[in-house]
This record gives structure tokens, sequence and C-alpha cells, in this order.
């Protein structure tokens, strides 16, 4: 007879999404168990561009220094360059991540965070240690088989890969964080648009000291413009920085309609060597697999009480690396609300606004990451090394690049102009925080009556911030006596909070009288909280005796530009529909 083990909240899959979800239902205190397929965690680099808004997600959930521990800078992150081999010829840089000086300071004015690099298989132990100390139950080798689900809850069954028999999960949710070939997805019927198996990539890992090919030009990401580059793949080849400048990752492309190559450790080795262009360079290749790119994204996210996140709702290339950042923001997203459902305090309605705050978002981003692979075909146009040619034409290509003369000149404007435009792969800061959540799709937001303010400038590369409902709060530093904080800083932790100012005390006393705990948040000079730069001032968009209401995920809910004599009323009608209560 097979056992029934019980939990609020089941999760299938430990990787971003899966951990990310157990780190945060744990650290609200909330009952889950995870299940993942394997005997250990990730043991690739996968993932790992770690953006601003992720570290904002993961300073909230208190691992952000841990993941800073262990991450490569951002700093040795920004030179992405385009070269014929590591040792070959270099073609071109964009300055990436952050750290064109333009873009350095719009990130320091954004955010109290820094993006990094983290590969996955260090971010995944700092989330799930975390979930672990903090409640979760995690079985390895434990494959999740089917569900079911009636109106009190979700019966998974599960196989124990190490004993071989099954057994049954009894859970008020379910989560199914498990990735690209998602089961829990599939088996919920969740309507999926796009294409999978775009194109054929490998990923080679492997170790070779290539500082004096890299340190120079420090970078996450090597671009190889070769012969046979173009062939799927992600738009080149790509020798990847895991470790600087020892640890490395070679993505390269095949022909996806004649099936994946044999990855035997020689033809690994062949690529390797062609990349890296220096024979003498040392190399041990370490594991090697075969990948498809994908297109695809799930309409909606969820089915009664069955909710998945991450590549099982958005699979896409890793260009503009928003796998595993959009999977923990997913994770996050929905943490708060199962929480606010489970303890009653919400109506299960609020549930709905997951699916309909980040389906949009998933759909944007898996748009975004294959377009980004589409845009580097001006890099080989610009070198006339995309239509059919010997490998020798390619090198000629490219070497009359140096001529003299008005062909080459223009040779020359036209890669400039091609690898300048890789920004919006490399540097798209507005892709990573521009995320508004509109009250006309979400019932979690409460319309403000303001019009969009929309975008003043590409909203793709640059962010811009705004406290209109849907918005993320902006990052301001403000102070609390000798400390010195963000705005954010005084959010999250799965809690409401009302930020006001001076003259809002009729917004303080009306979120102090509602029944959900709300912190709160007065700014100004002699209160609890001083805006000496008065950067929040600038950005607050009320005026000080107005309040904004942010939800635990640190997105404004509420806002009401001035004082108001129904501040507890209006308070109280927000809350009804940000919790599903109307
Ligand atoms: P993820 O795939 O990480 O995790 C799925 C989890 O579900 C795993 O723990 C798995 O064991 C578990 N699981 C699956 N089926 C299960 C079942 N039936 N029962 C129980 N558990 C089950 N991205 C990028 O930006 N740059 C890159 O270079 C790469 N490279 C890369 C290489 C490889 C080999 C892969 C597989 C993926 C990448 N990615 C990547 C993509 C990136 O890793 C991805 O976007 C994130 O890991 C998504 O996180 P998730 O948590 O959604 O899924």
């Amino acid at each position: 007879m097979s056992t029934v083990v019980e939990t609020d909240v089941l999760i299938v899959g430990s990787g971003p999404a899966g951990a990310s979800a157990a780190l945060a239902l744990s650290t609200y205190g909330v009952p889950n168990i995870v299940v993942t397929r394997y005997a250990s965690l990730a043991d690739t680099p996968r993932a790992h561009i770690t953006n601003q808004r992720t570290m904002e997600v993961l300073r909230d959930l208190g691992v952000e220094q841990d993941v800073v521990a262990q991450a490569t800078p951002q700093h040795l992150m920004g030179n992405t360059t385009f070269c014929t081999s590591l040792a070959g010829e270099e073609l071109g840089r964009v300055r990436s991540w952050g750290n064109d000086p333009l873009v350095q300071a719009a990130h320091e004015l954004a955010s109290p965070t820094r993006m990094c690099d983290m590969p996955q298989h260090l971010m995944e132990p700092v989330l799930v240690n975390a979930a672990v100390a903090r409640g979760t139950r995690l079985r390895f080798e434990t494959e999740y088989l089917s569900h079911s689900q009636d109106a009190d809850g979700v019966t998974a069954t599960v196989r124990d890969r190490l004993r071989g028999d099954t057994y049954e999960i009894r859970a008020k949710y379910l989560i199914g964080a498990d990735g690209g070939r998602s089961k829990v997805a599939a088996d919920a019927g969740l309507p999926m648009g796009g294409q999978m198996g775009v194109a054929g990539s490998i990923n080679i890992v492997f170790e070779a000291d290539l500082t004096r090919y890299t340190a120079h030009r420090p970078s996450t990401l090597y671009w190889v413009l070769a012969p046979g580059a173009t062939v799927g793949g992600i738009g080149a080849g790509l020798v990847r920085c895991v470790r600087p400048w020892t640890e490395w990752l070679i993505v390269w492309g095949y022909d996806v309609t004649a099936g994946a190559p044999d990855l035997t450790t020689e033809y690994a080795e062949g690529i390797v060597r062609g990349l890296i262009g220096d024979d003498r360079i040392p190399v041990t290749v370490k594991s090697s697999s075969a990948w498809t790119v994908n297109e695809m994204y799930a309409e909606r996210y969820s089915d009664g009480r069955v909710f998945c996140a991450g590549d099982a709702v958005h699979r896409h290339p890793p260009s503009n690396g928003l796998g595993s950042n959009t999977s923990i923001q997913d994770a996050y997203n929905l943490a708060w609300k199962l929480r606010l459902v489970l303890d009653g305090t919400a109506h299960p309605r609020l549930l709905d606004s997951y699916s309909a705050e980040r389906a949009p978002i998933g759909r944007q981003i898996v748009t975004r990451a294959n377009q980004s692979i589409r845009e580097t075909a001006p890099v080989f146009e610009a070198l006339d090394g995309l239509s059919p040619q010997t490998p020798e034409q390619l090198w000629a290509n490219i070497a009359a690049r140096k001529d003299t003369g008005e062909a080459a000149e223009k040779q020359r404007a036209a890669l400039r102009e091609a690898i300048a435009f890789k920004v919006y792969e490399f540097n798209a800061h507005g892709v990573d925080l521009n995320q508004r959540y509109p009250a006309e799709s979400s019932a979690a937001i409460v319309p403000d009556g303001t019009p969009d303010p929309g975008f003043a400038r590409d909203p793709e590369l640059h962010h811009q911030p705004s406290s209109r409902p849907g918005a993320r709060l902006p990052h301001a530093w403000i102070t609390s006596g000798t400390r010195t904080l963000s705005t954010l800083d005084t959010v999250g932790r799965g809690r409401f909070t009302l930020l006001t100012g001076i003259g809002g005390e009729g917004w303080v006393r009306a979120a102090e009288s509602q029944e959900l705990e709300i912190a709160t948040v007065v700014i100004g000079p002699g209160q609890e909280y001083e805006d000496p730069y008065g950067d929040w001032a600038r950005l607050s968009e009320i005026s000080e005796a107005g309040a904004l209401l942010v939800r635990p995920d640190g997105f404004v809910a509420f806002r009401h530009a001035s004082t108001a004599p129904d501040a507890g009323e209006l308070l109280a009608d927000a809350l009804r529909r940000i919790l599903g209560h109307v």
C-alpha cells in the first residue's frame, strides 16, 4: 500500500524556479516539500547572468551576500568580445552588463544591488541550503509521475528512484518547476505557443588557463565568428567564462534537422581548440551535452491548484541571460500569494493574478531572447559571411576590413554598427527592470486613474522607474539614523508596506487599523526615515501626504497622490480588491 505524505505546497524541481519557490515559502513559514528527479543539484554551470531585479529578490530573501561571495563581479563581466578565435583577430567589443559608464550610472541609480555572474551549479546550492535551513523538506531522486486535483488539494504520485516504489504526496497546491520538458505543465494542459527545437546547440564544459587571451578584456562572453559558426546554435560560437579565467563553457551549433552529433571527447576537444585558436594551451573537457534553442511560452501558467514556473512555462535560448532570472522572479511573484491564500488572508482568486502578471513577461522574454540570436546575423553580414562560402573566403572577407579604400571603410562601419546593436542582448537594462503588471489585466493591482506613463526612451534598453500601481517600487537611498538603506529595503519580507511622508498620518492610522499586518514607513525630516538627497521626493510621484501600498514582492499595488479624509476606507477597499475578496 502506498504511503501518503502531506504538505501545503509540493514543488517539483530544484532548479532556480523550484529552489527559489521553496526558499520564499519557507521564509514565509509555509510548509513545503521539494521533489527532484536527480541525485544532485545542477552539476553544470548553465544559467549565469544574474540581473539586478533577481539580486533584489535574493536580497529580500536574505541570500544576496551568499551569492555575491561566490559570483564573478560585474566589473569582470563587461567586455563582450567578437573575434575569430580567442587567440585570433578581434573584431570589436560591446560594453556590457552595466559596464558602459552611462549604463553603469543607470544601474547605480536603479537599484541597491549589482548584477553579477553566478553559474547555476553555484546558485542552486545557495537557494536550496537556505530553503532547507528554513524548513523545506527536500527529496532527491524522486520523480514526479502524475497528479490529480479536487476541490481541496492536489495528489501527486512520485517514484522513489532509489527504492523503485511509488507513493503519493497530498498538497494544497502544486508548483511545477520541472524545467523545459515539464511533465507537470503537460499534465495540467497548459496551452503553449511558439515552437520547440528551432536550432541545435552543444554545451562543452572545459578547463583551460586562458588568462593571456581574456584578462586584458575581462568578459563573461567571447563570441567567435568562424566557419560553421552560423549553423544552428545561438548566433555564433561562444566561449563563456565560468570562473575567471580557467573554467569555461563553449556553446556551438549543429544542424537540428540532421540530429545531434556524437559527443565524443575528441569531437568536443576539436571544437574547443578551434574556438581558442592556440593548440599550446592544455585543455581538459569535463562534459558535453546537446540541447535545442526553443521559442515557446505558456499562454496560462496555472490550472486550478497547479502552478508552473520557470522553463516549464517559458523556453528560450540563453541570449540576454534571462533563464534563471525570470524563473526566480516567477517564484517570488507566486510565493507570497500562496502564503496569503493558505493562511486565509486572501481569497484563492488572488492566485489568478500570478498567470495574469507573469505570462506576458514570459512571452516577452522568449521573444527577446530569440530576437537577440537573429540580431547577430548582421555582424556576419558585415563581413559578407552569411552567404555559402569556403572557410578561405570567410577569412579573406574578415581580412578585407583591414584594407584601405571605400569598400573596406564601409565594411568597418557596418561591422561597428552591427556589433554596437548587440546592446539589446548585452546591456538591456530595461528588459531587466521594466516589468510592469497593468491593473487592466491583474486584479492584484488597483488602478489610480492616472494614464500609463509609457516609456520616454527605448523600454528595452533603459530602465524607467515609476510608482504607478503595477510598477516595482522605485529605489532611492534613504537614511534611518546612521544607516543608509534603499526604499526597497523597507518593503518585502512577506509583508505589505505603506509608504508615506509628513502629513500622511491618516494613512498610517489607516494601515494600522486593517486586519492584515501592514508595515508603515514614514519618510521625512524628523521621521524614522529621512530623504537627505531628495531622491525619494523626485521619484515617489506623490505628495508627501500621499501613500503607496507596496506588495510583498516590491510592486506598488495602490497609490493615492495626497492625503485623504477617508484613507481607512480607501485602503480597505484596495486590500479587498488586491486580496481577491471582491
Ligand atoms: P531547471 O531545468 O533548472 O530545473 C528543473 C528541475 O526539475 C530540475 O531540478 C530537475 O531535476 C527537475 N525535474 C524535471 N523533471 C522532473 C520530474 N519529472 N520529477 C522531479 N523533478 C523533475 N541558461 C542560460 O542562461 N545560459 C546557459 O548557458 C544555459 N545552459 C543550459 C544548459 C543546460 C544543459 C540546460 C538544461 C539549461 C541551460 N540553460 C542555460 C537554461 C537555464 O538553465 C534555465 O533557464 C533555468 O535553469 C530554468 O530554471 P528552472 O528551475 O525553471 O528549470
